[in-house]
This record gives structure tokens, sequence and C-alpha cells, in this order.
């Protein structure tokens, strides 16, 4: 089994991603972390420094491309994954799920205003933070083969309603 979790920053994909891997017995592909580890950072902010977002979308491609083939795995996207088509396409070789974690702006704002460790080059302003979300909002659901409200939600009942 297949799963691929999509969504905007700090929507949840990470915590899901590793509740499934435990209740499934799979592992985890976290993509950001093997970003850092590809681009050899060890922050977005450095992978930005390095190399602009054009660094992160393109080791975005290979890892996707590196991962195609592989049937049971959950992976936890970077929210940008969208921008490329190629990403997903890659990643859902081999009957994947796609999954859309949809959390309002407003709920979103509130975790990341409050995350203050968690460095997010392209959240760094929220009024351009928010205008990325509505125009990254249609390509999620472009993508989605299921949409969960991840707004109200828990980690465990997120889990829960992507294995039903
Ligand atoms: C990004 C989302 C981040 C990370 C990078 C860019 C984006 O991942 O890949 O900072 O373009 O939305 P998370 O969604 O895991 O925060």
């Amino acid at each position: 089994m297949k799963i691929i979790l999509i969504g905007f920053m700090g929507s949840g994909k990470s915590s899901v991603a590793k509740k499934l891997g435990e209740l499934l017995r799979l592992d985890v592909l976290e993509m950001d972390e093997l970003v850092l580890q590809k681009t050899n950072t060890r922050s977005m902010d450095e992978v930005f420094a390095k190399g602009g977002e054009l660094l992160l979308r393109e080791t975005e491609i290979d890892i996707a491309r590196a991962h195609s083939q592989i049937p049971n795995l959950i992976i936890s996207t970077g929210g940008g994954v969208v921008l490329n088509k190629i990403v997903l396409d890659y990643l859902n070789q081999s009957e994947g799920k796609i999954v859309f974690l949809n959390a309002s702006f407003q709920t979103i704002a509130s975790r990341l205003t409050q995350d203050q460790d968690f460095r997010r080059p392209l959240f760094k302003n929220i009024e351009q933070a928010e205008l990325l979300f509505h125009r990254r909002l249609p390509l999620y659901l472009s993508y989605a083969d299921q949409i969960v409200d991840a707004d109200t939600k828990s980690v465990e009942e997120i889990a829960q309603e992507i294995l039903l």
C-alpha cells in the first residue's frame, strides 16, 4: 500500500505519516528530510541560500524518481510538490493513493506562528503565505484521490479516516 500525503505547510502531513507508518508497519518517506540529506544542508533556509527554490524543486524530482517503484510506503511530501506535476506522477506510480490534508489558512497560520523553531522560507511573511495558500489550493484539490478535513480532527482520527 502506498499513501502519499499532500497539503500546505503545517497541515499535519509529517504527524499523520508517522501515525500511518505505525499503524500499517510501513516505512515513512519524509521528503523534506531527504532533501536536506541530499543537498547536504541542515535546514530549508540553508537549501534556499545554497541553490534557491530551484535546488529544492530539482531535489524533490530526484527523490520522487528514486522512489517511484517502491510499492509499500507512506510518503510525507513537501507543500510545494504540486508545483511540478512530474513529482506526483513519479510518486504515484505503482498504485498510490494521494490524500490531501485540508486545513484552513487560519489553522495553519496559528500552528506555524507558534512553531518558532521550525523555519520555513516560504512562511516568513503571513500575507504572502496566504496568497500562496490560495494559489496552491486548486492544485491540491486537483491531485487528491481523497480529501480529509485536517482542521479539527486529531492525528489519530485523520489516520483512521484515511484507512477506512
Ligand atoms: C514548502 C514546504 C515545506 C518545504 C519547503 C517549501 C512549500 O515543506 O518543502 O519549505 O513550498 O510549500 P512542509 O510542507 O513539510 O512544511
